[in-house]
């Protein structure tokens, strides 16, 4: 199995219903003049509730999926969305574990690890987020962080090699949405360690896992990143509420990191 390429838009708490459509018809569009790679896919992650609108608007170039899976699947758990909800409006992915998520709204390791769990039996594909603390960065602890939030989220979860519904994104907290973006090197390590872990706990599966990259991706250093050979795509907030940086990134990611236009 090869790694397969990835590049998500993350919205966060942004774009009402009618600037959603008209990106994802813009992002379709300009997909129709990038040659994508086999292999190389492209997603947005909007809020629950613009999903539907996008999911009507989608030509199929595109992918949709969610910000956020609660664990249950239903019941007294007032405002929460579960995995069956998702699929039975179509859609087939979630972001699970995303720092704002962590930090913001208290979600524990172990919160997420049952996010992850029952989000793929429920048969969801889960992009799976996790990153270090700027003090971990300068305490040179982030790798192990890092690997102790991925140890925690997937105890239990068997990653077959048929299964390519988990997705890594290695995002460095001092990084997302500072415009402090990790060296290259930097992440290209980080990910070798992330890959590592997943192939002693997975054998050729895990290693075969994709990993992106978060953190102040722009059109600027999209090409530097992809160069690097452990990162596999991205996972993309401020630069992708407006199609035109968003398709840069894409491109450079479709380039294979040698052209950026
Ligand atoms: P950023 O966000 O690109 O704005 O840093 C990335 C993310 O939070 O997924």
């Amino acid at each position: 199995m090869t790694r397969q390429r990835l590049v998500v838009a993350n919205w966060k708490q942004n774009t009402l219903t009618a600037a959603a459509t008209s990106w994802i018809r813009a992002v379709e569009a300009g997909l129709d003049n990038v040659p994508l790679p086999a292999g190389l896919s492209v997603a947005a992650a909007p809020s629950y509730v613009a999903l539907a609108a996008c999911r009507a608007a989608l030509a199929g170039r595109l992918t949709l999926m969610a910000q956020n899976v609660a664990a249950q699947d239903s019941g007294a758990f007032t405002g929460e969305v579960g995995p069956g909800m998702l699929i039975d409006v179509g859609i087939h992915a979630a972001i699970v574990g995303h720092s704002e998520r962590r930090s913001l709204f208290h979600e524990d390791d172990d919160l997420v690890g049952r996010k992850v769990a029952s989000a793929l039996s429920a048969g969801l594909s889960v992009v799976l987020c996790v990153g270090e603390p700027l003090a971990a960065r300068e305490a040179e602890t982030h790798e192990a962080f890092v690997l102790g939030q991925l140890e925690a989220a997937l105890a239990g979860i068997d990653v077959s090699a048929a299964d390519a519904r988990l997705v890594i994104a290695y995002e460095p907290v001092w990084a997302i949405g500072t415009g402090r973006t990790a060296q290259p090197e930097q992440a290209n390590e980080m990910h070798g360690a992330i890959r590592t872990f997943l192939s002693n706990r997975f054998g050729a599966a895990g290693r075969d896992r994709s990993i992106l990259y978060g953190g102040s991706v722009k059109p600027l250093n999209a090409a530097q990143l992809i160069a690097q050979p452990e990162i596999d795509g991205f996972l993309v907030g401020g630069a992708s509420l407006l199609a035109e940086p968003f398709l840069a990134i894409v491109r450079a990611v479709a380039s294979d990191g040698t052209v950026s236009p």
